[in-house]
């Protein structure tokens, strides 16, 4: 079985915590999907259905390029504005910039090599639960004011090996982060469904998908929704991203609509985002920091939260 995980935390096939799915022993394609429909099923039944509508614990998810650092970045900083502190976790297995959109132009240090090298904090948090947004400190983490920026790990060199064992250290660090009041935690995830195929949004209640006036964007977006409700996530909506006009926007809104998938709002092509993202600079100043700013205000009037800054 390798590395395999239990994905509902099964100790082995039949004993304690097992539903008898079938994945670890499954050996087609076939088996699979009817394991993970079985899962499917199983998450969903016991969902925790209680009244806290607050968002903890968001995922920023969506195709290749669709513009999910900068959506996760402009929403860290808007959320600063708005008194929260943020935990920025960069689980994107190769891009190295999403430091650099919230104002962190260092190097951040990657969680999972400090592990492999024995760091005895890192081990320690990795094996806590719960933990909390202060355990990461300036040794594991970096901050700028109220934005603390992660980095679970990247693929550096030829031969390392998969990306499996930073899926799994991202899945295990976002399920037992735990957040105060005025405490949220955004996870910049990998381009992709892989990361769902492993379960690594698991344990986040609020997902933002992502989409660019694409085909394939929109089709992406259906299927994560898809994975999404598979994984018990509660709260999914998407954020369109590079909108041209009114025309693509409504085109776009009337197929998320009719695939039920819950629409935020939009941000338009914005050439200042791209002047910010090329020069590798805060996004803040961007023309559409103001519109992003507007997103996350609805978002959080929506979940009953709070703002301590809001205007
Ligand atoms: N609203 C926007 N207007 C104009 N350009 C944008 C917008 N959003 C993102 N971009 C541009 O699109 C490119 C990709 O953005 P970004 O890196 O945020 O995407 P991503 O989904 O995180 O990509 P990856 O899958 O590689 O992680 C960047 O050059 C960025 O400047
Ligand atoms: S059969 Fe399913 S639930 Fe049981 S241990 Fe295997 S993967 Fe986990
Ligand atoms: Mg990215």
């Amino acid at each position: 079985m390798g590395s395999f995980h239990c994905p509902v935390g099964g100790l082995a096939y039949k004993s304690f915590g097992c539903i008898e799915c079938g994945l670890c022993i499954a050996s087609t394609k076939e088996e699979r999907i009817k394991a993970s429909d079985i899962i499917r099923e199983y998450i969903r039944n016991s969902h925790d259905t209680g009244t806290d509508r607050r968002i903890r614990k968001i995922a920023v998810c969506g195709k290749g390029g669709s513009g999910k650092s900068t959506v996760a970045a402009l929403f860290s900083l808007a959320l600063e504005e708005f008194g929260y502190k943020v935990l920025l976790i960069d689980a994107d297995n190769s891009n190295t910039g999403l430091g650099r959109k919230v104002g962190i132009s260092e190097k951040a240090v990657s969680f999972m090599n400090q592990v492999n090298e024995n760091n005895r904090k890192a081990i320690e948090i990795a094996k806590k639960d719960p933990i909390a947004i202060d355990d990461f400190d300036d040794e594991l983490s970096l901050s700028k004011d109220n934005i603390k920026l992660l980095s679970i790990g990247k693929i550096e060199n030829v031969f390392e090996g998969c990306a499996c064992e930073n899926a799994s250290m991202a899945a295990s660090l976002i399920n037992s982060l735990n957040t105060d009041d005025f405490e949220i935690i955004i996870a910049d995830q990998d381009a992709g469904i892989e990361s769902f195929g492993r379960g690594v949004e698991q344990g986040v209640d609020t997902l933002i998908i992502i989409v660019e006036p694409s085909y394939d964007s929109i089709e992406l977006a259906k299927n994560i929704k898809y994975m999404g409700e598979g994984l018990g996530i509660r709260r999914i909506r998407a954020v369109l991203s590079k909108i041209h006009n009114e025309e693509e926007e409504e085109y776009i809104e009337d197929i998320l609509s009719d695939n039920e998938i819950r629409f935020l709002g939009a941000l338009y092509e914005d050439p200042s985002l791209n002047v910010l993202n090329l020069k590798g600079e805060p996004l803040k100043t961007a023309d559409s920091y103001k519109q992003a700013k507007h997103l996350v205000d609805l978002m959080l009037d929506e979940a009953e939260m709070k703002k301590t800054k809001g205007e």
